[in-house]
């Protein structure tokens, strides 16, 4: 027998209300985003956030690498558990919302600790590699067909102990559901697979949101 808690609408309300500390800065970049319709969906949820923040502080990560920047919640959130000398470098194909993300990155004296780069996530991850880059803390939000490219560039960005945090890893409940066969939900559900019998790894999939999958690189 499960002991999975099943989360209904109202558990959803729940957990937004009571597993999330209100702030205004990261109030006011949700209202903001929102307002930009439905591309909005993109943020990451507040709580997720939250989350992010704690494993940056716990895993005393010192430099951390996103993919996926869009209105900058997630690089906010992980620039706060960074001590003063750390330092999130955030990736993403399109400068459209920087300007949005860096008011409140600025809003919240986070700006000194990130750094933006505008390009093609896996094209600069390998550059990355190339350049012999390592980081404490991966976080991966971007473009879903390329997740089996960024998990794999990931782990060889990474330390042994480093962590890889990848969203979207429920899709919407899509990857339980048999008849759902396009190419992201594929993608996805073949990533946790792939995921669940790598050696090289210790993972947990978390149901927090659309899904986290926690990883640690052994
Ligand atoms: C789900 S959103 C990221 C949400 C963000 N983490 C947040 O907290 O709001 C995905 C982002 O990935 C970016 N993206 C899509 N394809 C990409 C690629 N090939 N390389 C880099 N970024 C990409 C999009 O421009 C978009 O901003």
């Amino acid at each position: 027998m499960s002991t999975q808690t099943k989360i209904d609408e109202s558990l959803v309300k729940y957990l937004q209300n009571v597993g999330y500390r209100k702030d205004k800065i990261i109030d006011d970049l949700a209202d903001e985003t929102s307002k930009l319709g439905s591309v909005s969906q993109m943020q990451i949820a507040k709580e997720q956030g939250q989350f992010l923040e704690i494993i940056t502080k716990l895993s005393k990560a010192i430099s951390c690498l996103e993919v996926g920047r869009f209105t900058g919640m997630s690089t906010l959130f992980i620039a706060r558990g960074l001590p003063t000398e750390g330092k999130i470098t955030t990736i993403d194909n399109s400068d459209e919302f920087l300007s949005l993300a860096k008011k409140y990155w600025d809003l919240d004296n986070m700006s000194s600790k990130i750094e933006s780069i505008i390009g093609d996530g896996v094209e600069i991850m390998q550059s990355m590699i190339d350049r012999q880059h390592s980081y404490d803390f991966i976080f991966i939000d971007a473009d879903k067909n390329n997740y089996p490219n960024y998990y794999e560039l990931s782990l060889s960005l990474v330390p042994s102990n480093g962590i890889i945090i990848i969203d979207n890893m429920l899709w919407h409940g899509d990857v339980a559901d048999e008849k759902k066969n396009d190419s992201q939900t594929n993608t996805i559900r073949d990533l946790n697979t792939k995921i669940q019998n790598d050696s090289r790894v210790d993972f947990s999939l978390l149901p927090l949101s659309d899904g986290l999958s926690f990883i640690r690189k052994k």
